[in-house]
């Protein structure tokens, strides 16, 4: 894998910027994007500064051009992208007596159509080089869990624990893995924002109810998600993993 080329969404902050930070260590070529350029450019820099190699380049996952586009300069630059981690992701809380129609497509836009719009980019050389990865985001909320007050976003990842089962089968064949991660609560901006998720006293509450006795960290998020990439994980594809410190098996 030495060399690979990752391509990572939403990187950065949060899951997005640890796992990009874990696959520079780990050896690979790390396409760091994000519609926060002074973050993304600061995640591609600390990699570089650790001695990995890595490039920052703006990308809004929700606009198909930008990610067609994006693809083939990555393609043109370093041949065949290796990996994906489609990890960016927006969390809402969105009540169903005031939900619209404009709140309910933002979040599918950029959680789930997000996730598609990269993957149908760059598997026709994945496919080619029959050989590749794929990482997406899921979580346990819309996979194996509800969260009221937070239906598009439920919907969305119960969407992408769909889209992996299926891409998954759809690529086998041309040697390329598909498998999501469905993380429980883990520290980041979005959790720690106490209008549309937990906050930090939530945080530190929900944290007693976690088996493993604490909310995860990126990292946590992170090294599994470079096993799925790596050799390690080559007989396995279609599934997403809860990484949740025994949430979902304590209920
Ligand atoms: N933190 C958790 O507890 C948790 C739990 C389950 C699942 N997840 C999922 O993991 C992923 C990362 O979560 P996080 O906690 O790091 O979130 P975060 O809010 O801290 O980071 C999300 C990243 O996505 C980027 N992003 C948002 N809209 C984008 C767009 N249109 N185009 C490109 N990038 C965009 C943001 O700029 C940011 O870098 C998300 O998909 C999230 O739903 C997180």
């Amino acid at each position: 894998m030495e060399g690979a080329t990752v391509l990572v969404t939403g990187a950065g902050i949060g899951l997005g910027a640890a796992t990009a930070v874990a696959l520079g260590e780990a050896g690979y070529r790390v396409i760091v994007t994000d519609i926060l350029n002074e973050e993304g450019e600061g995640v591609a820099a600390h990699i570089r500064a650790q001695g990995g190699a890595a490039t920052f380049m703006f990308l809004d996952v929700t606009d198909t051009a930008a990610v067609s586009a994006l693809i083939a300069t990555v393609e043109a630059q370093y041949g065949a992208i290796y990996g994906l981690v489609l990890n960016a992701g927006i969390a809402r809380t969105l009540p169903l007596s005031t939900l619209t129609d404009d709140e309910w497509d933002e979040t599918i836009n950029v959680n789930l159509k997000g996730m598609v719009r990269v993957l149908r980019a760059a598997a026709p050389s994945m496919r080619a080089a029959h050989s590749g990865a794929v990482v997406c985001l899921s979580s346990i909320v819309g996979s194996l869990l509800g969260w009221p007050e937070h239906i598009p976003y439920g919907a969305s990842k119960g969407g992408v624990a769909g889209l992996v089962r299926s891409a998954a089968l759809e690529l086998a064949a041309d040697g390329v893995r598909v498998n999501g991660i469905a993380p429980g609560v883990i520290r980041s901006a979005q959790t720690l924002d106490p209008v549309n998720s937990l906050g930090e006293e939530g945080l530190a509450a929900f944290a007693e109810t976690v088996p493993l006795g604490r909310v995860g960290n990126p990292e946590d998020i992170a090294d599994v998600a470079v096993f799925l990439l790596s050799d390690k994980a080559r007989y396995l594809t279609g599934q997403v993993l809860a990484v949740d410190g025994g949430t979902t098996i304590s209920l």
